[in-house]
């Protein structure tokens, strides 16, 4: 992703997760063309903004933009699509299937999502969510996202504010005059 992980290629984050070829025990890899179907079935079940296929082809294919997925038993759980504009990143979408939500999947991908942005180069992530939604808003408190604005009347069907919230990434770094700086990722 971001440009230097290969697409395609099904790896693990950390966490523990071992590579199995045959997809039936749980891994996050990037998504392809093929899970497009199931990434547009999650938005409609999590009440999720509706992307086209093009939308997510055009994703799948940037190099600013990273969409990974939790998979079990070759099925699509849950996803996640970010972009980068170093030295922000940008949470555009995260989604778990209802019937699998509370089992730590989002985390796992946004923490997968997080590290790869770091190595990338970002210092900071931002996202809007629907004034409303406080499970995400819960989730997002809990992941050290911090609410640093509103966007009025930013989502349609139903019409509703955004919250904007931000979460300052850890990251090591070296200066060029070779000093080591460190964020400690607190707001
Ligand atoms: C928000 C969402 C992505 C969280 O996914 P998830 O896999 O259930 O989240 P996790 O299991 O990793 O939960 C992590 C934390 O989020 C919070 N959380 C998750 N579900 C919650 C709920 N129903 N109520 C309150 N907090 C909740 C908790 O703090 C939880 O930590 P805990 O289990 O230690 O209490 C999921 O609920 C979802 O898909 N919602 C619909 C789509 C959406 O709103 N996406 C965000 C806007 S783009």
């Amino acid at each position: 992703m971001f440009g230097f992980i290969p697409r395609q290629a099904a790896r693990q984050f950390e966490g523990g997760m071992k590579p199995d070829p045959d997809q039936r025990k749980p891994l996050i890899r990037l998504a392809t063309f093929a899970d497009i179907p199931a990434l547009q079935q999650l938005d409609s079940l999590c009440g999720l903004n509706a992307w086209t296929p093009d939308v997510y082809k055009g994703l799948i294919l940037s190099d600013s933009c990273e969409v990974t997925v939790w998979i079990n038993d070759r099925t699509v759980i849950g996803f996640c699509a970010v972009r980068s504009v170093c030295p922000d990143l940008e949470l555009l979408k995260i989604g778990v299937h209802p019937e699998r939500q509370g089992e730590g999947i989002a985390t796992a991908l946004l923490h997968g999502a997080l590290s790869d942005a770091i190595k990338a180069g970002c210092h900071e992530c931002f996202l809007e969510v629907r004034w409303s939604n406080n499970r995400a808003i819960s989730f997002y408190k809990k992941e050290g996202f911090e609410m640093v604005g509103i966007r009025r009347k930013y989502y349609r069907a139903p019409v509703e504010d955004a919250r904007v919230m931000r979460k300052k990434m850890a990251f090591t770094a070296t200066d060029v005059d070779g000093a080591t700086r460190t964020n400690t990722g607190r707001a």
